[in-house]
């Protein structure tokens, strides 16, 4: 939170932190900050007329493994079934000069290489929210 404050702080956007996983997870956390700052920047940037970003993290279990479900939602423009199934792709951008359409390209590869998945669903006009799942971190030294 600290290192989106500035954006936060010049937008109409209010975040709603309802974080309840409570587990680690099994991914570089610098590199999971890197992924949620993109997710946040582009939800500010999905809502230039304000609206709400809401963080959740629940635990949930996927295939019998213990996993770590982190979403954003945002009340924002929404994506185009078009879009939406481009914007993992590299270089892809609908942001003409402050798009470089390699946030979510990158996101991709980083949760991949955690053990993790993201995806997102969107309606136009209404929103989008991002999931990632994540496995827990084992003390013992695996993946759970
Ligand atoms: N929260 C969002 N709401 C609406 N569109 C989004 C959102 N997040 C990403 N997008 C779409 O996905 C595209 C790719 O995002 P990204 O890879 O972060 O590149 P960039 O932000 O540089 O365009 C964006 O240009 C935008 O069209
Ligand atoms: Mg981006």
């Amino acid at each position: 939170m600290p290192l989106v404050q500035h954006l936060l702080a010049k937008s109409r956007v209010a975040v709603d932190l309802d974080l309840e996983a409570g587990s680690d997870v099994a991914m570089n956390h610098t590199e999971l900050q890197q992924v949620l700052i993109n997710l946040m920047v582009n939800a500010v940037q999905a809502m230039p007329e304000g609206g709400r970003l809401t963080l959740r993290t629940r635990r949930d279990t996927v295939d019998d493994r213990p996993m770590v479900r982190i979403s954003a939602r945002d009340t924002g423009s929404g994506m185009s079934p078009e879009v939406l199934g481009r914007i993992f792709d590299p270089f892809f951008t609908t942001k003409r000069s402050e798009g470089t359409g390699l946030g979510l390209s990158i996101s991709r590869n980083l949760v991949t290489r955690g053990g993790g998945t993201i995806s997102a669903e969107s309606e136009p006009g209404k929103g989008t929210e991002f999931t990632i799942l994540l496995p827990v971190f084992d003390p013992g030294g695996q993946a759970l």
